[in-house]
């Protein structure tokens, strides 16, 4: 098909704001999926997507639709490839790879809820890729719907007229042949240049064990054959290709794919590592099959690589370690084949006293932490045992060197540190007015930075802060929506390193410090959150035959105690009346029996209490 009649586009949205119910009815009236073949969300392929509702990866599919030409009368033919993105903030990632792929964006707002931080994020994701904008409102076969109001908010934040701003019910599929109409109206097609050597930008990639790694493709310029031989340009790494083709939503090969295409191509490859998102795909000269000639040669020209992505940057990092130790290589493995599909995934061996051998593991936000929990414990059937999440400091120390660490339990000595940095965000959350007062003073509890207010409409404003990570991705989110009765909405992102006087909190339990429940505080904030940590473990430690201390240290000092108070056999009950020396002596000997115990036995952590007491 000519590229004039192609329209690659979006759909970006706030969390359950109906991406995914749009594209199941764009589906259907474009007829890619067969009427007894469809089920809701139908592109969301995961399990754990389809239970929770969301979306987490993003999924491409290919849709042909034929309009009737005004002047003709004839039905002309397009192909219209559609990337579903997912909504969450932790994969906003997913969002900005799949809008480098295409021209235009459905911004999908839900007329119950209005316009909320995602929808902004995401909004200016689009602006930022120049790409064409289709606002569209969803849910209004609502009662609670508010369609002119939510209309007014987005006519003044995108400086459009309301007229334009198509309204939809993506349930019931009232004018979603509108988004169609608009879509094909609207949207650039693309304007690659078919006859210039190929190159094509890796959107996504994942391991298939027939098909060895498939790249997601959208294709730049020129023609990529299904027998042609193709190049990463910055893996520098040559490979065949074993079909290449397109997605309605499941794979269909094709014999080539052209300027203009989203598609895929299974590579055969084994290492995912050889075909990063981001990278650029070429071919191959025919001839350089046979001929043995260097890199430079065999590529068609010198091409240039496409732009590319920004690295993904972990955020919160946490240790899994499975509660059987002899698991650790299945462990291992299950690490190995869900990095292939999800390239966020960080992972690298560690070994803890208390818990074993394990994985240090960076996430992209705490949602991606539970998710890849969850998929080992379902896909893999792993027994885990997951640490604080916590997040990277860097450190410099007295000696001139710096080093970045990841876990309380690595901190140096505080004698040794000169100056520590963690990681700060700017925090945007949208809200309504009256709701100011209580999200203001969550935020000033959690040490930010106010920067500024700024009006969406007469009720709904986006107060902006910095804040320190740490304090954020922990349950900053459900405090706000509790404060806010749920109408407010947050979204951040990294800004830089900052300094601040913050000191590691060691907890002792009958005195043996224990690392995995240590943490980095502010140094003003010590004394209470050591209170607060060893008043949980009271409750979570069974009571042992002895007195069990449960201490809360900074610099070897302490600022917290509670004692967990031992079980009492009742050696004298028996003794009722009777003598009393006879009881004090029983007693004295039961005394001498616990400091025994007290000197040699070790507190027996439950493994639930490391989980439990490190969920806030
Ligand atoms: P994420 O992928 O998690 O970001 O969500 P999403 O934006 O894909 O939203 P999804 O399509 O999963 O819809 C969220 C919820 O809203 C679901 O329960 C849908 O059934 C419901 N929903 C979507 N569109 C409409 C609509 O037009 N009307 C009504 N009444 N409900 C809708």
């Amino acid at each position: 098909m000519s590229q004039e009649n192609i329209r690659n586009f979006c759909i970006i949205a706030h969390i359950d704001h109906g991406k995914s119910t749009l594209a199941d009815r764009l589906l259907e009236l474009t007829k890619t999926v067969e009427e007894r073949k469809m089920k809701d969300q139908l592109l969301d392929q995961m399990d754990i997507e389809r239970e929770r509702g969301i979306t987490i990866k993003l999924q491409p599919v290919k849709m042909e639709y034929k309009v009737k030409s005004q002047e003709t009368l004839d039905f002309i033919p397009y192909t219209l490839n559609l990337i579903d993105t997912p909504g969450h903030v932790d994969f906003s990632y997913e969002v900005s790879r799949s809008l480098a792929a295409v021209e235009g964006a459905v911004l999908l707002i839900d007329a119950t809820q209005g316009i909320q931080a995602q929808t902004l994020a995401n909004l200016y994701l689009a602006i930022e890729q120049d790409l064409v904008i289709i606002p569209v409102i969803n849910k209004i076969d609502m009662p609670n719907a508010m369609v002119n109001k939510t209309s007014k908010e987005i006519s003044d934040l995108i400086g459009i007229e309301e007229k334009e701003i198509i309204k939809i019910s993506a349930k019931t599929g009232e004018n979603v042949s509108e988004v169609l109409k608009e879509i094909i109206e609207k949207i650039p097609s693309p304007h690659g240049d078919i006859k210039k050597p190929a190159r094509a930008l890796v959107f996504d990639s994942y391991f298939d064990s027939y098909k060895g790694v498939v790249a997601q493709v959208r294709i730049v310029d020129g023609v990529i054959n299904k027998n042609n031989e193709i190049y990463f340009l910055s893996s520098k790494t040559k490979s065949e290709i074993i079909e290449l083709g397109i997605m309605k939503p499941q794979l269909e090969k094709t014999d080539s794919l052209e300027a203009g295409d989203i598609g895929y191509i299974a590579t055969g490859l084994k290492e995912v590592d050889k075909c990063r998102v981001g990278d650029t795909i070429t071919r191959l000269k025919v001839e350089s099959k046979k001929s043995k000639v260097d890199e430079e040669n065999i590529i068609e020209n010198k091409i240039e690589a496409l732009p590319g992505y920004k690295e993904v940057r972990s955020t919160v990092f946490a240790s899994i370690y499975p509660v059987e130790g002899n698991d650790y290589p299945e462990l291992k493995d299950a690490l190995e084949k869900l990095k292939l599909n999800d390239a966020a995934l960080f992972f690298e061996p560690e070994s803890s006293s208390a818990l074993g051998r394990g994985f240090r593991c960076g996430f992209l936000g705490m949602l991606h932490m539970e998710i890849i929990s969850e998929r080992l414990s379902r896909e893999y059937n792993m027994n885990l045992v997951i640490t604080t999440p916590s997040v990277s400091y860097q450190i410099r120390k007295r000696d001139g060197k710096e080093l970045t660490i990841f876990s309380p339990a690595e901190m140096p000595d505080p004698g040794m540190i000169e100056k520590i940095k963690e990681p700060w965000v700017k925090l945007e959350i949208v809200l309504p007015k009256d709701k100011m007062g209580s999200v203001m003073k969550l935020a000033e509890s959690s040490r930010t930075i106010y920067k500024k207010t700024d009006y969406l409409s007469q009720d709904r404003v986006i107060l902006e802060y910095e804040a320190p990570l740490i304090n954020i991705i922990v349950d900053f989110y459900d405090n706000l929506k509790s404060v806010s009765s749920g109408f407010a909405s947050m979204n951040y992102e990294f800004i830089e390193f900052k300094e601040w006087d913050l000191v590691k909190l060691d907890i002792l339990v009958a005195g043996e410090k224990v690392e995995a429940f240590s943490r980095i505080v502010p140094r003003d904030e010590g004394y209470s959150e050591g209170k607060k940590v060893v008043a949980k473990l009271k409750n979570i430690i069974p009571r042992q035959n002895f007195a069990v201390a449960l201490q809360a240290t900074i610099s070897g000092k302490i600022v917290a105690r509670e004692t967990i108070r031992p079980f009492r056999k009742d050696v004298t009950a028996k003794l009722y009346g009777g003598d009393v020396s006879r009881k004090r002596k029983l007693l004295e000997k039961q005394k001498k029996g616990k400091k025994k115990m007290k000197s040699f036995g070790k507190v027996e952590i439950p493994q639930e209490a490391f989980l439990s007491v490190l969920k806030k």
